[in-house]
């Protein structure tokens, strides 16, 4: 089953900015991607659910090429990422936020040095000259964190270090975001927070998100659209108030 509306036929003309075709991935016998599909329009927030194993990791690790899909297509703002070398890669991933499942901070770093390592992997990008210290502390002030500069993770609480997370994420300025799991083990309110800090940021930098995540809730208020990952397709798509009212079985499980 799929397309439970035909809003794909709405959305077609828009640009592109993400477009998966037929993408299959095994861990030998493990069938993890079964010839998934889903296309990210630029601007929208796109979210993706699926239950735990159902390979949402597993997909976003083979858009930034952290995996590679066994076949199928996936073409990221004209680049196609099943066929990019290092060089290439390097310069679509410099585009491409990824905020990891969990916060992964670097726990020996401190908050200004952890910031500091996206700046300096991706120097080319900036000017000369550019004011570090700045876009640090502009990227703090985004999240409300500027006074933990100089703080190290294991002083911060898990909701700052999501939000320390997600100013490195944005200190390069992508164009997109894949956000995995960004609510994950916080309380409802942090959680609500944290989206809402999202949806600031997607307003102020006109990024196209991709988030996967298990959270009802966090779906419900963050999502343009959303995919339904079962059994390793794109099993249904539509809004929010439209997948909740299906009544297929295998979609109404997530809403429970
Ligand atoms: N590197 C790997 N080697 C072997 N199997 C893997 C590997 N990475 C993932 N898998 C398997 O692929 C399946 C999907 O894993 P994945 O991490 O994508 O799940 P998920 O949907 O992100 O789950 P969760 O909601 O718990 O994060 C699992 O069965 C997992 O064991
Ligand atoms: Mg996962």
């Amino acid at each position: 089953m799929n397309d439970t509306t035909n809003s794909s036929n709405v959305t077609d003309t828009r640009e592109k900015v993400i477009d998966i075709k037929d993408v299959k991935k095994s861990f030998g016998d493990n069938h993890v991607l079964n010839g998934f599909k889903m296309q990210l329009y630029k601007g929208e927030n796109l979210v993706i659910m699926g239950k735990s194993g159902s390979g949402k990791s597993v997909l976003i690790k083979c858009l930034v090429g952290l995996e590679t899909a066994d076949s199928g297509s996936i073409n990221i703002m004209g680049y196609e990422v099943t066929q990019l070398n290092r060089t290439l890669l390097d310069k679509l991933r410099a585009e491409i936020g990824f905020l990891f499942q969990g916060s992964a901070l670097y726990d020996s770093m401190t908050v200004k040095e952890n910031l500091e390592f996206p700046l300096r992997r991706h120097e080319k990008r900036f000017e000369k000259g550019m004011d570090s210290n700045a876009i640090i502390l502009e990227a703090l002030e985004n999240v409300g964190l500027a006074h933990t500069l100089n703080m190290m993770p294991s002083e911060l609480s898990g909701g700052m270090k999501r939000r320390i997370a997600l100013a490195r994420t944005l200190i390069i300025r992508p164009k997109i975001i894949l956000y995995d799991e960004p609510t994950s083990g916080l309380d409802p309110i942090t959680s609500k927070e944290i989206i809402e800090l999202m949806l600031r940021i997607q307003k102020k930098y006109e990024t196209s998100s991709l988030i996967i995540t298990h959270d009802v809730d966090c779906a419900r208020v963050i999502a343009d659209r959303m995919i339904l990952l079962v059994d390793g397709i794109n099993y249904a798509e539509g809004t929010y108030n439209e997948l909740v009212k299906a009544i297929d079985p295998k979609i109404k499980a997530f809403f429970k």
